[in-house]
């Protein structure tokens, strides 16, 4: 069952210290759309090592966020120096938190496809009644992965389905949700009327030590309250 699975894979890796750095791509987006970083609400749902956080607390917003993994919280307290009540630990496959506060930007960086469909739905209707008027909602999550029919050059860079086949490489015990795009539209279809979707753009990785051969596709959709 994929609550429970989730929750092993997650609690294994609850000491884990990925040496992270924040996104430039959601900065960029952000910016792009007139975010107004000073003295506004942000909750990171899924913070993990808490690099795009501390990013936000540079930029002088109020920031607070959901995890599964305590350690993460510990970690995100003492590298912020930000109090404990704005870190809340849960479980999003079991219920949302309760908050006292309103956001002007709520986002998750690849958590959403981590969680049961009936608690994907259940999320955007949360955050909508956590958001201020006119705020920001954005989920990212991997769209795709692909890797290289054939060892080619390592500086081919040309993406098409000639050189690529659809393969999913994640390791096994990893729970992910690799969301479908008929999926996604149905999600946000049913929200037309919480949500208006104002930017959908994508970033690539390479996940590989070696080569190029392993490529990942990132979506990241950007809504704002209605
Ligand atoms: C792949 S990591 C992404 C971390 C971070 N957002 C980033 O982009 O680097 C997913 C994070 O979501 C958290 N998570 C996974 N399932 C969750 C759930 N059901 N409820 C709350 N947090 C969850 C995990 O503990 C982990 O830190």
């Amino acid at each position: 069952m994929l609550l429970k699975e989730v929750k092993r894979y997650w609690n294994k890796l609850e000491t884990e210290n990925l040496d992270m750095c924040a996104s430039f791509t959601l900065f960029r987006l952000l910016k792009n759309n007139n975010f107004k970083f000073k003295n506004t609400n942000v909750l990171d749902v899924g913070f993990g090592e808490g690099q795009n956080l501390v990013e936000f607390k540079k930029r002088g917003a109020n920031i607070h966020g959901i995890e599964l993994r305590k350690e993460k919280i510990k970690k995100i307290i003492k590298l912020s120096k930000i109090k404990k009540n704005n870190f809340y630990h849960c479980d999003l496959n079991i219920s949302f938190p309760k908050l006292n506060k309103k956001f002007n930007l709520i986002f998750s960086l690849d958590t959403f496809n981590y969680l049961t469909r009936s608690k994907q739905l259940d999320f955007f209707k949360n955050c909508h009644n956590h958001l201020k008027k006119n705020g920001f909602f954005l989920i990212h999550y991997p769209q795709m992965q692909l890797i290289k029919k054939k060892d080619k050059d390592i500086f081919d860079y040309e993406i098409s389905d000639k050189n690529y086949a659809k393969s999913y490489f994640f390791e096994k015990e990893n729970p992910i949700i690799f969301l479908k795009n008929k999926d996604i539209i149905e999600i946000i279809n049913k929200n037309k009327k919480r949500y208006k979707l104002i930017s959908s753009i994508f970033d690539t990785n390479t996940v590989s030590k070696k080569n190029s051969s392993k490529l990942t596709i990132n979506r990241f959709l950007l809504f704002k309250k209605n």
